[in-house]
């Protein structure tokens, strides 16, 4: 049986000071999750945020790891330098950075196996456009993502990633994918950890939704057997709605 996983995802939002009252709102709300909850700040909320977060079961999470571990990386950071701040996950691959800053399948890779290598889990995200999807080549472009990212990885370390399927064109649109569209691509994700890992690996992967979950559809979406847990931007910066997505 996997655990269940939600992580919000804030994206580029909250101050340092906006980010503590979030997180002090959060804390009482879902102080009894059944599931694993994570948040994920930008960098410079981290150290604000992790001091109020002991002694909760709140995970605290980054939105990017650098595959270095120091040097001339202006504007980088490193999993190292995550480590020291308490971070225990962190995204990797958004589309967002897929799309907008040049993240390739070989740098998700690269991000993911530094991650891993310094004990944080990685989130990574994989996702199809619209485009594509009406092309009917969504089950194609999954497929290259998924393999890509485990590309070098060993099965130990595989069965410790947590994947989050994103349909690039539900995110931030309101618009969801259905659960079984949701919980088809995903089987077929893990088909792939499947070919490469076998059966026994696959079965432990986690594997998320993203993409417009929130408080009125994550139970349904977290109804389908394939569905692991959710990867959330929009309702995250709620608490309660962040919430009551954790109390699915
Ligand atoms: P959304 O974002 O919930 O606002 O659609 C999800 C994500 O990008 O991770």
């Amino acid at each position: 049986m996997r655990k269940a996983i939600i992580a919000g995802n804030w994206k580029m939002n909250m101050t340092p000071e906006q980010a503590k009252t979030l997180v002090l709102e959060l804390i009482p709300l879902v102080k009894d999750a059944q599931c694993d909850v994570v948040i994920c700040p930008p960098f410079v909320d981290l150290a604000v945020v992790q001091p109020l977060l002991e002694r909760t079961n709140i995970r605290l999470g980054a939105q990017n790891v650098h595959w270095e571990q120091k040097g001339a990386f202006t504007g980088e950071v490193s999993a190292d330098m995550l480590k020291a701040l308490g971070v225990m996950y962190a995204i990797i691959g958004h589309s967002e950075r897929r799309q907008y800053f040049g993240e390739t399948d070989e740098k998700v890779n690269k991000r993911t196996v530094a991650a891993l290598a310094a004990g944080i889990t990685p989130i990574v995200c994989v996702g199809e456009t619209l485009e594509q999807r009406e092309a009917g080549a969504a089950e194609k472009v999954v497929r290259a993502q998924t393999l890509a990212l485990f590309k070098g990885i060993g099965a130990a370390d595989a069965a410790r990633v947590v994947v989050a399927y994103e349909p690039i064109w539900a995110i931030g649109t309101g618009k969801t994918a259905t659960k079984e569209d949701a919980n088809d691509t995903i089987a077929v994700i893990r088909g792939v950890i499947e070919e490469i890992y076998g059966k026994e690996t696959a079965e432990k992967v986690r594997i998320q939704y993203g993409g417009s979950m929130n408080p009125k559809n994550a139970s349904e979406l977290m109804s389908m057997p394939q569905i692991d847990g959710g990867l959330i931007g929009g309702a995250s910066l709620k608490a309660e709605d962040f919430a009551r997505v954790v109390h699915y």
